[in-house]
């Protein structure tokens, strides 16, 4: 396996502040703005086609409704996911994983598959997107990292592909962080720099893996991650994160 290295930002799902997030549009938008990395959530449609979508519901980002695990892909391929965002998006698409990868591989981005499984589907979703993953990957890039807050989902992901790397996404602090990480191999830990405390990243240091937060989209605080040790962000708008960095250093 190539060595991870991870950029100090990463675009999150996709670039969502300047595009309906999760679609190729977002991932374009990254692109576009000289993001290295871009983060997806990766779930399953009722027929279990891995596609990129955040929620369970599909009316937030969509013109449809109902619940992603309950709808086939014939019927969610038929929805705009871009006109919410904006008119200039109409027509965007709910991507498949494997139109999201295609792009992300003609781009030259490297990618975080968070596995976001609907209840229930914790071991499917990883099954079946690493299925679709690792035969698309090219063997020569560096592999995407996989991250979930499913235990489970990182625990089929290192059964069905031990190489590529995991990380353990962590919402609020659990006193039993270290063994659950040590439990599934965890390359990163990624948590919510938001509520992060000083002595929680200590903690989190002394594992001596990069730890990356979610979703810092003020400069100011992603210095004060970084200054801490935090090796990288998750952001909706990459570009102000990354150009307001490079001032300061
Ligand atoms: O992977 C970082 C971040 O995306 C986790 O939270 O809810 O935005 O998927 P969420
Ligand atoms: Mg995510």
């Amino acid at each position: 396996m190539s060595k991870l290295i991870i950029p100090k930002v990463i675009g999150h799902r996709g670039a969502r502040a300047y595009a309906p997030e999760n679609t190729l549009a977002a991932i374009h938008a990254a692109a576009d703005l000289g993001i290295e990395w871009v983060e997806i959530d990766v779930k399953l449609t009722k027929d279990c086609v891995p596609i990129i979508f955040h929620d369970e519901e599909l009316g937030r980002c969509t013109n449809g409704s109902g619940i992603v695990a309950e709808t086939d892909f014939k019927a969610i391929e038929e929805l705009d996911a871009g006109l919410w965002f904006g008119d200039s998006f109409m027509g965007e698409k709910i991507p498949t994983l494997e139109d999201a990868l295609n792009v992300i591989i003609d781009r030259g981005l490297g990618v975080n598959l968070e596995i976001k499984p609907c209840p229930g589907r914790e071991v499917e979703t990883a099954e079946v997107m690493l299925d679709f993953a690792t035969r698309i990957w090219p063997d020569d890039a560096p592999p995407p990292l996989v991250s979930s807050f499913s235990h489970v989902s990182l625990e089929s992901a290192m059964d069905v592909m031990a190489e590529w790397p995991r990380g353990m996404l962590i919402d609020e602090y659990i006193p039993h962080w270290r063994e659950l990480a040590e439990h599934i191999d965890a390359h990163t830990i990624n948590i919510n720099g938001n509520t992060l405390t000083r002595d929680q990243m200590d903690e989190y240091l002394d594992y001596a893996k990069p730890v990356l937060a979610y979703t810092i989209n003020d400069p100011k605080k992603a210095q004060e991650l970084l200054s801490w040790g935090v090796a990288g962000v998750f952001s909706d708008c990459p570009d102000v994160i990354r150009d307001a960095i490079e001032q300061f250093h």
